[in-house]
């Protein structure tokens, strides 16, 4: 059958904590033309720790690149089309790998391992000057979050990786860096960049100067030789060296929460959104100007679409269990089989009757930062059941991006209107439901809800030399939304969120 003939094409990878995805779009239309997913292991070696396997990541993303472009042949439609490839990832996660042989030195230590828990209590005691010095150039909080750290704890503990530092064999890199130098060659001329809203989350990087910062690298002992060139979201890195696209550039990089600020369409100060992935993140864009939150939000780079573009800010509530609470369910307790049964035993009651879930498995993030809190599940009586808990895990998502709502709404003064969302919890309905009872205000979902891989997807086709989408308001095609209002009273609203701090409160102080 004759190929059809759509106009150019790019390509965008995903790289989550649960699992990678590679989605093909039209970039005249922004319609998703066909896309693969694979689920990936979480391995948790020692209590609190969190570890992935880079070459399993790699894979994935082959994997997934081949069997879109397959699906793409099915549908008649000629790969050579894809002009460009996007990729967004998990950020902070945090890897270190031999550059001559290509293989990795240790694990992926992801970013929610709490194993630098020590670390940051020893680290914290000798901040230089005030307790400002970290904040104040990277906009973060000191915390086990964080890359800077989990590439400490590899330097102090693994004798390869400082072997290698020695040999100057090593390279560090998050999620986009490593997938960046293998996809362009690794060993052989595989090109070592990350861009600057993955630079942000590491704690080594100033967000004014927008470099490694000379004086965070001497405090963590960093050193500045085995970190990757940063560069803007939105420039060719390199090329494909092999597989199904190999020669398509690479040239579009953004974390992943930061690619659904551009997939969402928040180029305005003040316009935000909330993803629920594995965790779950509210950045609302402050413009050119980083603000700094008075209520436990961090300052991050939202993106720099080019290099000779401006940068821009924002502020995030940064929440480490969302989805991560339902794949518990699921594979600690075994009270679901597949993740979207979660719905119908939620439906089931409608209510937690009661029972509230703090799933604090990794402290708490935003605003409390809080490393010692450790899930609980309490308000359990007789009458309890899996339905009931299942409801509670939804409840405590929502519950808890009331809390950044609160933070933003304070930090920014101006309360948003309505809150838009994506990610893929956002398919359950009941959940959005119960976002906007909780919050008192509409959830807007897009109806394509794959906006981090748009967002990686705009940047790469926009950038210089690929040029292929038009980043200009006037040409960005209207998103289609569903729309949930809130249904309950304020006061009945009130009453839950209260007793959830409740919750919050006795889940605090378990590890000391
Ligand atoms: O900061 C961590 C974040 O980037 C992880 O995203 O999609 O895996 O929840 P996700």
């Amino acid at each position: 059958a004759k190929k059809a003939v759509l106009g150019p094409l790019v390509g965008a990878v995903d790289q989550g904590t649960s699992s990678t995805r590679f989605l093909v779009f039209n970039s005249k239309t922004a319609e998703l033309l066909s896309h693969h997913q694979v689920e990936l292991k979480q391995e948790f070696p020692k209590e609190g720790w969190v570890e992935q396997d880079p070459k399993e990541i790699l894979n994935s993303v082959y994997e997934c690149i081949e069997k879109t472009c397959e699906k793409l042949g099915q549908l008649n439609i000629d790969i050579s089309n894809i002009k460009a490839i996007g990729v967004s990832n998990q950020r902070e996660t945090t890897v270190v790998w031999d550059k001559l042989t290509g293989e990795p030195l240790y694990n992926a230590v992801v970013w929610l391992d709490l194993r630098t828990q020590s670390t940051v209590e020893s680290l914290s005691k000798r901040i230089p000057g005030n307790n400002n010095f970290v904040k104040s150039k990277t906009g973060l909080p000191l915390s086990t979050y964080f890359s800077a750290v989990k590439l400490r704890w590899l330097l102090d503990n693994v004798r390869k990786v400082q072997k290698a530092v020695e040999e100057d064999r090593a390279l560090f890199g998050t999620v986009d860096s490593w997938l960046i130098w293998c996809l362009t060659g690794g060993a052989n001329g595989g090109v070592h960049c990350t861009d600057v809203t993955n630079a942000s989350r590491t704690m080594l990087f100033n967000i004014h100067s927008l470099e490694w910062d000379k004086e965070l690298c001497e405090f963590f002992e960093i050193p500045m030789k085995i970190l990757p060139n940063v560069r803007s979201s939105s420039e060719i890195y390199g090329l494909m060296k092999a597989g199904a696209l190999e020669g398509v550039p690479i040239s579009g990089c953004l974390g992943d929460q930061s690619a659904a600020l551009v997939g969402q369409m928040c180029f305005q100060d003040g316009q935000a959104k909330n993803t629920y992935g594995t965790g779950c993140f509210l950045l609302c864009n402050t413009g050119r100007k980083c603000v700094f939150s008075e209520h436990g939000l961090l300052t991050t780079v939202a993106y720099k679409l080019g290099r000779d573009k401006p940068v821009y800010y924002a502020l995030e509530g940064s929440v480490a269990i969302a989805g991560a609470v339902v794949r518990w369910l699921r594979d600690n307790l075994g009270i679901i089989k597949t993740s979207d049964e979660i719905e119908k035993l939620a439906k089931e009651v409608g209510t937690s009757y009661g029972c509230y879930f703090v799933p604090a498995f990794s402290g708490l993030y935003a605003p409390y930062w809080e490393p010692s809190a450790r899930g609980i599940i309490c308000g359990l009586t007789q009458f309890t059941n899996r339905c009931h808990i299942a409801f509670a895990a939804l409840e405590a998502v929502c519950f808890q991006t009331r809390e950044i709502l609160d933070a933003m709404n304070r930090d920014c003064g101006m309360p948003l209107r309505h809150l838009q969302v994506d990610g893929g919890m956002t398919n359950n309905k009941i959940l959005m439901q119960l976002q906007a009872d909780i919050l008192y205000i509409p959830v807007v979902k897009p109806s394509m809800p794959e906006t981090t891989a748009l967002g990686a997807a705009m940047a790469a086709g926009a950038a210089e030399g690929v040029g292929v989408w038009s980043l200009d308001p006037e040409d960005l095609s209207a998103v289609t939304v569903e729309r949930f209002e809130p249904q309950i009273n304020a006061e009945e609203s009130e009453i839950r969120y209260s007793t959830w701090k409740k919750a919050v409160m006795k889940s605090m102080g378990w590890v000391t």
